[in-house]
């Protein structure tokens, strides 16, 4: 039987972060053992924000790295740079003029990304789910991890892929659904009502892949931390959003239940919960740091790996192209 086709992105808009390790990339890991798994640098996505040009060069061969360091493996998965398949801006056009506009802007993250922005809002933030949906398929994608903040975002490209299909009578696309991820997001060190995100202002409510071990201490012992008296040490997201933040993430890192780890913890204080978050946390960064050092180091390999990726990208993209240039009647040469 043939595996299941599996995409996922993460944008370059900063270094990966904790977060994005412990919800998103330690899963990508595990599935690349039972799905035909494509991994994507959404570098296209991230210009819809203000970038500065050089940071963006390094902080995406930082992540193309940090994808290899994390175990994603170039010779199971398609590891590639979205910009460098052309398939896709060229596939987004079109779904464009399949998309209404009451659908781009009914989409609740580009509500709330142009709440501060009174005018010029670049129709790149408007369009962005449209090219997510060009993203998911080409590939004819069957499954689709992400979190639910990204949710609505695949409801619509189900939508267009289901339209479009019906438009011409042929399934052109697959239509996608979701790979929930079982629920660790983990929130921003300084506002634990916030998912923790690379392109937060605030650098001490993210932990970066690449921040040394004085940074991650600084951090973590700044972190938001819930007022009671006596402090008690439980996990409760809606009494104790900061202190069951610092428990998730020991409870992935170190692989053990919740409830163990509360036990552990029963009669410490916060002090001593924060020093074990941050050892542990140091611990897989380091693991994590000297395979990238490596990478790092290495270029042409870096280079390679992206070249080959995107080749393969290209031709499974290729042949969904070539379908929908013939059923919409453009010319395909
Ligand atoms: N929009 C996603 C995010 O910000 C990243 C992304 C781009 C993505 N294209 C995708 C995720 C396709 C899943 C599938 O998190």
């Amino acid at each position: 039987m043939k595996k299941s086709i599996v995409f996922s992105a993460i944008q370059p808009s900063g270094v990966i972060t904790l977060g994005n390790y412990i919800g998103v990339l330690k899963n990508w890991k595990i599935l690349q053992n039972n799905y035909n798994c494509i991994y994507c640098i959404a570098d296209m996505h991230s210009i819809t924000n203000k970038i500065n040009p050089k940071l963006f060069k390094k902080n995406i061969m930082d992540n193309v790295a940090l994808y290899l360091s994390c175990n994603i493996n170039p010779k199971k998965s398609i590891i590639f740079i979205q910009s460098h398949v052309k398939y896709h801006t060229q596939l987004c056009w079109i779904l464009n003029c399949f998309t209404y506009l009451g659908e781009l802007t009914r989409m609740t993250q580009f509500k709330s990304k142009i709440k501060n922005i009174f005018n010029k809002i670049n129709l790149g933030l408007l369009n962005y789910p449209i090219l997510m949906a060009s993203d998911i398929l080409l590939y004819q994608t069957n499954k689709v991890p992400v979190g639910k903040d990204q949710i609505q975002h695949l409801e619509l490209s189900k939508k267009i892929a289901k339209r479009f299909n019906k438009i011409y009578n042929k399934k052109i696309f697959n239509i996608p659904e979701p790979l929930l991820n079982n629920g660790n997001k983990i929130m921003s060190l300084s506002n634990p009502k916030k998912k923790m995100s690379k392109s937060d202002i605030n650098k001490n409510s993210f932990i970066s892949l690449l921040d040394d071990p004085k940074k991650i201490h600084k951090k973590i012992k700044k972190s938001f931390t819930d007022i009671d008296n006596p402090p008690k040490i439980y996990y409760d997201i809606k009494k104790k959003p900061g202190i069951s933040n610092l428990l998730l993430i020991l409870s992935n890192l170190t692989g053990k239940k919740m409830s163990i780890i509360e036990k552990e913890f029963e009669n410490q204080n916060y002090s001593y919960l924060k020093i074990n978050v941050i050892n542990y946390i140091t611990d897989t960064i380091s693991d994590i740091q000297h395979n990238f050092n490596i990478y790092k180091k290495n270029k042409d390999f870096l280079e390679y790996i992206l070249k080959y990726g995107s080749k393969k990208a290209s031709k499974y993209a290729k042949k969904t192209i070539e379908k929908v240039y013939n059923v919409i009647g453009l010319y395909y040469l």
